[in-house]
């Protein structure tokens, strides 16, 4: 052996100590931020575009509505979609306290503490091509470096499936409490049920499943139109032994008020996804704060 291999070796070990000592710290500091919030809820879903970010705002916004102190994090990486549909600007970006090696989620409407990539980002339309550990790393961070402070819910919204980000998060949040979103379509309560699992396997508190899109009022006539054949989130709900938190119709101001950023359980109160969705939440918050 050189003098020049034991230096390498040496060396080697250092960093791999470094790395071990920074990932012990950080989790301590993740444990610590969440410590301070009562309780925290993660949307999942199998299928992607079903719902999900559009559950998570309009969630915060029924919490902060009432006077609770809520924090939304956006865990989709790559595809930033929180800070739109809150109308909160991109071009905000979070104050860093580089001396506490902190930084403070942006304060969002109704109080709501927001992080997401989205403000992280030069331009809208640049992507953010980042493999796993790398969309890891920012998820620790953002849970870990952010000033969240005390909270009476931090609502997660994920990106679809049960790779990195999900599988990330349900480890660093045991305490965790999962929303699943599903429409009433075979193919996305086929990706649901995998996720339900998931989170079962992990052991982790899955409150129920909201199936969105469920249905559509025809604007003429009023008639109810099943866009898809009903039955499989109640199916799944059964086969799982979780509850059916509830069922939002599929209403046209959902998407142009998601789009303009103005959730549709405040804009659009009386609707009747709006009344469901009171529904999900009295439902989730029964469940948490009994
Ligand atoms: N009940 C509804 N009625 C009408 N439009 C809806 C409804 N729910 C969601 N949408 C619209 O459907 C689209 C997908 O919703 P959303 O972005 O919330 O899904 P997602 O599951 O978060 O998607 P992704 O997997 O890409 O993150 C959005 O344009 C949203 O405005
Ligand atoms: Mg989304």
């Amino acid at each position: 052996m050189t003098e020049d291999d034991v230096s390498d070796i040496n060396l080697k070990e250092t960093v791999e100590q470094g790395k071990k000592e920074a990932m012990d710290l950080r989790m301590e500091q993740i444990n610590k931020n969440m410590a301070k919030i009562k309780h925290k809820i993660v949307v999942i879903s199998g299928k992607g575009g079903v719902g999900k970010t559009t559950v998570a705002v309009n969630l915060a916004m029924s919490l902060a509505s009432v006077g609770l102190r809520v924090g939304i994090l956006d865990v989709d990486i790559t595809g930033p979609n929180v800070a739109k549909m809150l109308g909160i600007s991109p071009e905000l970006k979070p104050r860093v306290d580089p001396e506490a090696k902190k930084f403070y989620p942006i304060n969002g409407p109704l109080n709501i503490k927001v992080m997401s990539m989205a403000f992280l980002i030069m331009g809208q339309d640049d992507p953010v091509i980042w493999r796993g550990p790398m969309k890891m790393g920012a998820v620790r961070q953002f849970l870990g470096d952010a000033e969240w402070g005390d909270l009476d819910y931090l609502v997660c919204d994920l990106p679809p499936g049960t790779s990195d980000e999900t599988l990330d998060i349900l480890q660093l949040i045991p305490d965790e409490n999962v929303v699943v979103v599903s429409t009433p379509q075979e193919v996305a309560l086929m990706d649901a049920r995998k996720t339900i699992k998931m989170s079962q396997i992990m052991q982790r508190n899955v409150l129920g499943i909201i199936e969105n899109m469920s249905g559509f009022a025809c604007p003429h006539c009023g008639k109810h139109i099943d866009l898809y054949p009903p039955g499989g989130a109640e199916k799944a709900a059964k086969d799982f032994n979780i509850r059916l938190l509830g069922k939002i119709p599929f209403e046209v101001e959902i998407g142009i008020q998601g789009d303009q950023g103005l959730p549709f359980i405040i804009k659009y109160a009386d609707s009747k996804s709006a009344k469901a969705f009171k529904m999900a939440v009295k439902n989730i918050q029964k469940i948490l704060e009994k």
